[in-house]
């Protein structure tokens, strides 16, 4: 198993900085997901690692040892695009079995590898249909047999789910996971949904503008983020400011709220908290601390959730709630702020 290193890589385009300094380590076996907005420099991390982009500075280390020097073709890493150009006058088989025969391989080896492969992606009994005659998870999956058929010390998976209907995503996901686990290969899989790197990762990187801002577990990056705008990428919307009156109080211009986690910020800090709107509740009555009045000015129906906008005082905040009750537009209502939920970062 192989372990990844990024150490202050940089890519410059010309004027653009498309990399700015990013360092970066995935665990032998693991499974890190690079997650950011469009433009972020995900690609270009990726490309360098494969060898395909050389880096303007840092160094991209395989266990331990520089890989800078090394043609893409020797790195032993398995790519897997967004796009999953299958030969469309090959059978799936040949499809294949295509990197092992361009590496002249014995024959009977070829078809004790394929076939074994083949059983992982399940997909037994396609081997001789042609790309066309398969659905799109199906051709993703012949598009991964391929890569990891040759057996890679890297996988490198450019948003490979997202030209797949949402259901077909999901399949593929855990079965990305599964595989991945079974494989031990070491994976870095770029996206840019959220959910998709929470499911799928071990460890995400967020990143922006070209910069590594947040790297952590799952549970991390979905309840800690590291400031409001990761906070707001990974749907935190809610913000609101104000200022630590102790280290588990804090006063805002609707009233003072409980915090359950200590900030790091002294007293009387000025700071921003959020909440997620799945962790803001709504009564008709005062049942306890964290609590204050609020107007309904939206309610939006979605199966199962319904999403409001409610508005107290000058703050706007975003609520979604599971519950069977409805609140109309112009009601009163009162709001409850998980404290456990709440996070406070410094204000700027
Ligand atoms: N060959 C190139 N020449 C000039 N600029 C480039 C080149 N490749 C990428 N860029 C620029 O570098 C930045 C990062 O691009 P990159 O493709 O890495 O983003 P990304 O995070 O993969 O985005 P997306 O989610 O849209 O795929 C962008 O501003 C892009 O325009
Ligand atoms: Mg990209």
């Amino acid at each position: 198993m192989t372990e990844l290193e990024i150490n202050n890589l940089v890519k410059r385009f010309g004027e653009v900085e498309a990399v700015k300094g990013v360092n970066l380590k995935v665990k032998a076996g693991s499974l890190v997901a690079l997650l950011g907005p469009s433009g972020c420099g995900k690609t270009t991390t990726l490309r360098m690692i494969a060898g395909l982009e050389q880096p303007s500075k840092g160094d991209i280390l395989f266990n331990g040892s520089s890989v800078l020097a090394i043609p893409p073709e020797k790195r032993n890493i398995g790519m897997v695009f967004q796009r999953y150009v299958l030969f469309p006058h090959m059978s799936v088989e040949k499809n294949v079995s295509f990197g092992l025969r361009m590496q002249g391989m014995d024959k009977a080896e070829i078809n004790r590898r394929v076939a074994e492969v083949m059983k992982i992606v399940q997909l037994e009994g396609f081997e001789k249909r042609f790309p066309s005659q398969l659905s799109g998870g199906q051709q993703q999956r012949v598009a991964i047999a391929r890569t990891v058929v040759t057996n890679p010390q890297l996988m490198l998976m450019d948003e490979p789910l997202s030209n797949l209907d949402a259901k077909l995503r999901e399949e593929m996901r855990s079965f990305i996971t599964d595989l991945q686990k079974r494989l031990g290969i070491t994976t870095l899989f770029v996206t840019h949904d959220q959910i998709e790197a929470i499911e799928l990762a071990d460890q995400i990187g967020v990143m922006f503008k070209g910069e590594l801002v947040q790297f952590g577990t799952p549970e991390d990056i979905f309840n800690r983020p590291i400031n409001p705008k990761v906070a707001d990428f990974m749907g935190a919307t809610n913000l609101i400011s104000g200022h630590l009156k102790s280290k588990t109080r804090l006063e805002t211009e609707v009233g003072s709220l409980d915090l359950a986690q200590q900030p790091s910020q002294v007293e009387g800090s000025k700071v921003i908290a959020t909440i997620r709107p799945e962790h803001i509740d709504l009564n008709t009555e005062t049942k306890g601390p964290n609590q204050f009045k609020a107007l309904i000015k939206e309610a939006v129906y979605y199966g199962g959730i319904v999403s409001y906008k409610v508005q107290s005082g000058l703050l706007s905040l975003n609520v979604k709630d599971r519950s069977t009750r409805r609140f109309k537009v112009g009601e009163e209502v009162m709001l409850e702020l998980a404290k456990e939920h709440l996070w406070v970062f410094p204000e700027n």
